[in-house]
Order: structure tokens, then C-alpha cells, then sequence
């Protein structure tokens, strides 16, 4: 079973209560959420595994540590995704970036993609899929398919904050997928918010509404 984090540090706590509260304005919004993004990328790179190298420092001969392993990829989901891509590259700058777009279908109201580009060698990476609102699931679920789809088999998912139908249905669907949150909120509303959740993430992210 997929292992769910919720990243419980305080400045991450701190930070998301401002970016929930609904006078903080767009500015700020995107500044708290790119600073979010920075802190959960230190959690989700906790356990990368590292190697030993030699370093000559200016005095002797050192046993330091290099990150080794799969290099990561992030792959946001269009559009309130991309409000988190710049956050996590000050920490891995050598991250490449696949983006997914997903609208729903009118008719099935099925999450439709629309539009996927991925680095050449996804395949090789550890890709991280970014969405801030984890809430039937639905988008995260399908990104997931289309990445297994194209043989890509080492993927987490980071999430500002989820909703417990959403964080339920992913694990259903993929049982492999480590889930990254910054909290878990009590559940969805009829029209598929997160309760208290944020409101409309893409839309408090870019001024839209
Ligand atoms: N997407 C959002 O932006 N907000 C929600 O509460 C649910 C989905």
C-alpha cells in the first residue's frame, strides 16, 4: 500500500494557513505556495539515496556524500500545478519538467487529456506529479495512467492539500504511488471543493475567476 505524508513542518503549517485564508491576495498567494512547494520538495527528497565520493578540501582528503539514483522529473498538472514547479526547482535545479493538461469531458465528466509532454527519458526518472488540490482524485489518477502508460514506473504525487475521498480513490487506483501532502482536509462539498480547503487554486494562483 502507497504510503501517505503529510509534511507536518511547522513553517509549511505556518505558511498554508495564509495561503488558505481568503484575503490573501494573488501576490502573496503565489509567493506562499512557490515557498511550500520548496519545503515539501526538502520532505519528498528525504530518503534519495546518496554515494560516497572523495573531496579534497583545503585541508585533507573527505568522505562526502553526492546524491546518486534516478534524477527526478516534475510533471505538473495544467494549470494550478505550475504554481509549484518553480518552488521544488531552487531545491533540484537539474529537474526536467513534463506538463499534463486535463479538462473534463462534458459528457462522462471523465478527466480528458489534452495535452502531454514529457522529457525524452521520463522513463529513467523518479517523476514527481504536482497538483495542489487532490480532491476526487480524478486528474491525479488519470496523469498517473498516462505516465504508466508510457513505461514510466517511479512516480510520487504532491499535493498542497487533499481531500479523504481523493487521497482514498489514488490509493485504490495505484497502490504503488506515495502520496505527499501538506494536510488532510475533512472532505469534498457537492460541487467537488475541498472542505475548508482554499477555494479554486488555479484561480487564486493566476487572479482568474
Ligand atoms: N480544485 C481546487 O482548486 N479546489 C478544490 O477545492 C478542489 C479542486
Amino acid at each position: 500500500m502507497s504510503k501517505l505524508v503529510i509534511c507536518d513542518h511547522p513553517l509549511i503549517q505556518h505558511k498554508l494557513t495564509f495561503i488558505r485564508d481568503k484575503e490573501t491576495n494573488t501576490k502573496d498567494f503565489r509567493e506562499l505556495v512557490d515557498e511550500v512547494a520548496t519545503l515539501m520538495a526538502y520532505e519528498i527528497t528525504r530518503h534519495i539515496p546518496l554515494d560516497t565520493i572523495k573531496v579534497e578540501t583545503p585541508v585533507a582528503i573527505a568522505d562526502a556524500k553526492i546524491v546518486s539514483g534516478r534524477m527526478l522529473g516534475l510533471v505538473p498538472i495544467l494549470r494550478a500545478g505550475l504554481g509549484m514547479v518553480d518552488g521544488i526547482l531552487k531545491l533540484i535545479p537539474s529537474a526536467k519538467v513534463g506538463h499534463i493538461g486535463l479538462a473534463r469531458d462534458h459528457e462522462t465528466l471523465k478527466p480528458m487529456e489534452y495535452y502531454i509532454n514529457l522529457p525524452t527519458d521520463a522513463k529513467e526518472r523518479l517523476l514527481i506529479v504536482i497538483d495542489p488540490m487532490l480532491a476526487t482524485g480524478g486528474s491525479a489518477i488519470a496523469a498517473i495512467n498516462s505516465l504508466k502508460q508510457r513505461g514510466c514506473d517511479h512516480i510520487k504525487l504532491m499535493c498542497l492539500i487533499a481531500a479523504p475521498e481523493g487521497v482514498k480513490a489514488v490509493q485504490d487506483a495505484h497502490p504503488d504511488i506515495d502520496i505527499y501532502i501538506a494536510a488532510l482536509d475533512e472532505r469534498l462539498d457537492e460541487r467537488g471543493y475541498i472542505i475548508p480547503g482554499l477555494g479554486d487554486a488555479g484561480d487564486r494562483m493566476f487572479g482568474t475567476n
